[in-house]
């Protein structure tokens, strides 16, 4: 045995981990040790294939060597410099290179250094910007019911799950929900867009006619909803949101943080579903998961409205100390090469056929009740065990661990994501393991 399979630790207790149900985590561990593009290394030495681009975030596999020696050469040259009043050249050349990848119009970053950094950053912007704009009785935000923008106040705030939200108080109050879009009745076992929806955007205008424009900042989306288990926008939904925002002079902000970064096939689901938002958040697939790393992309008109007054006084008093983190810009730089070299932003777009015919064919599994999918997303919803919900799809996780393959669950949804460079055999690998375990009586 390797030195590396040997590190496993034996006192476990004084991590309390995130989003992990601890005590059955510590009665049996589940540790990786290593990982080489599409595969983990468990501390008991075997290989799990990453269904899940780790969380939603290693795009172009793991431990790729531009990335690995982008990060090596960081920290020997520049460990860090203040993000206030002073700067580096990697933060400005990633933040080029960015907006060079961003859909038209998003011409400027701000950054954060997570994904719930990056919602709230936009929160923050979208307030700011109707105040600087004179409009400063815009202060409501608006998010939608099952969506997912992050643990931080404001992205609890405007996300729409009930589990993350009841512990914690009354939240930022002056907020409100549109309805979500999940509807199996009508559009179960879709192969990528529902038809039936649209009209639930105009929940919007409902909401506007409660409250008043007037009153209202900005309202936030994920163009596809990831954590809450794969909710893929109806047809001519986004689109219908977009012209009820402008019509109200509501801002728009689409929640990329899953989606960017080439997951559906193009750098952006905005570029996908040819829909434009006033601000994008993003994360995760901006430095492939390897340091941490947000981004908020705004509009020059958002941007410009800001650069006014004397100009020794800061604009937005808003940032975080590690905001362009001269290793975290090296690693975003060195993921951006990678993406660009491989063509993983688009390779998303030829997979999907494939990938939808596969996950599709599971259809006839039992207890699965819904299929769902988009680019390089799927989803499985499973019938929940009779007063036990969410536990089998925990064990198809647990089971699926065992044989090699990793997936993500949430509630008794099955949510599969994997690394934008997996080959078609290793689809065939992933779905061959998964049927296995859904037919494993789990
Ligand atoms: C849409 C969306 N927004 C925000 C976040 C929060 O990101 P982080 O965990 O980096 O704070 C996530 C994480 O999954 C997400 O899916």
């Amino acid at each position: 045995m390797s030195n590396r399979l040997n590190s496993t630790p034996n006192d476990l207790r004084a991590f309390w981990m995130p989003f992990t149900a601890n005590r059955q985590f510590k009665k049996a561990p589940r540790l990786f040790v290593g990982a080489k593009d599409m595969y983990y290394t468990t501390h008991d030495g075997r290989q799990v294939l990453d269904g899940t681009a780790g969380l939603w975030c290693v795009n172009a596999g793991h431990c790729r060597p531009q990335i690995t020696e982008a990060i090596r050469e960081q920290a020997g040259e520049l460990d860090y410099a203040p993000a206030f009043q002073l700067g580096h050249p990697k933060a400005f050349e990633l933040a080029n290179r960015l907006v060079d990848i961003a859909p038209d119009g998003m011409s400027h970053v701000f950054y954060t250094n997570s994904g719930s950094e990056s919602v709230d950053t936009a929160l923050k912007i979208a307030l700011a910007y109707q105040r600087v704009k004179g409009e400063g009785t815009r202060t409501r935000l608006i998010g939608r019911e099952r969506g997912y923008h992050g643990i931080n106040f404001g992205g609890m705030s405007v996300g729409g799950i009930v589990g993350n939200r009841k512990m914690f108080g009354t939240l930022l109050t002056g907020v409100d929900h549109i309805r979500h879009t999940h509807q199996p009745d009508k559009n179960a076992f879709t192969k990528g867009q529902p038809e039936y929806g649209a009209d639930l955007a105009d929940d919007l205008e409902r909401l506007v006619n409660l409250h008043d424009a007037s009153t209202i900042a900005a309202v936030i989306v994920e163009p596809v909803a990831g954590s809450t288990g794969v909710l893929i926008p109806p047809k001519g939904y986004l689109q219908r949101l977009r012209e009820i925002c402008d019509k109200y002079g509501i801002l728009l902000i689409f929640d990329e943080v899953i989606t960017g970064f080439g997951r559906l096939g193009t750098p952006f689901a905005t570029q996908y579903f040819d829909v434009k938002p006033d601000i994008i958040t993003t994360a995760k697939g901006l430095t492939n998961g390897v340091i941490p790393m947000g981004a908020v992309f705004v509009t020059s008109e958002i941007h410009d409205a800001f650069m006014t007054g004397p100009e020794h006084l800061i604009e937005f008093a808003h940032g975080y100390t590690y905001s362009g983190n001269p290793i975290a810009s090296a690693a975003g730089i060195g993921t951006l090469n990678t993406y660009r070299d491989e063509g993983l932003l688009t390779r998303a777009s030829e997979l999907a056929p494939y990938w939808e015919e596969q996950l599709h064919s599971l259809r006839d599994c039992p207890n699965v009740i819904d299929i769902r999918n988009i680019g390089l997303i799927g989803a499985i919803e499973l019938a929940p065990i009779a007063g036990e919900p969410t536990k089998r799809a925990f064990n198809a996780f647990l089971k699926a661990y065992e044989d090699g393959l990793l997936i993500r669950t949430t509630g008794d949804i099955i949510a599969l994501s994997p690394p934008l460079i997996i080959t078609k055999e290793q689809i065939d690998e992933l779905f061959g393991k998964l049927r296995k375990v859904l037919l494993n009586n789990i």
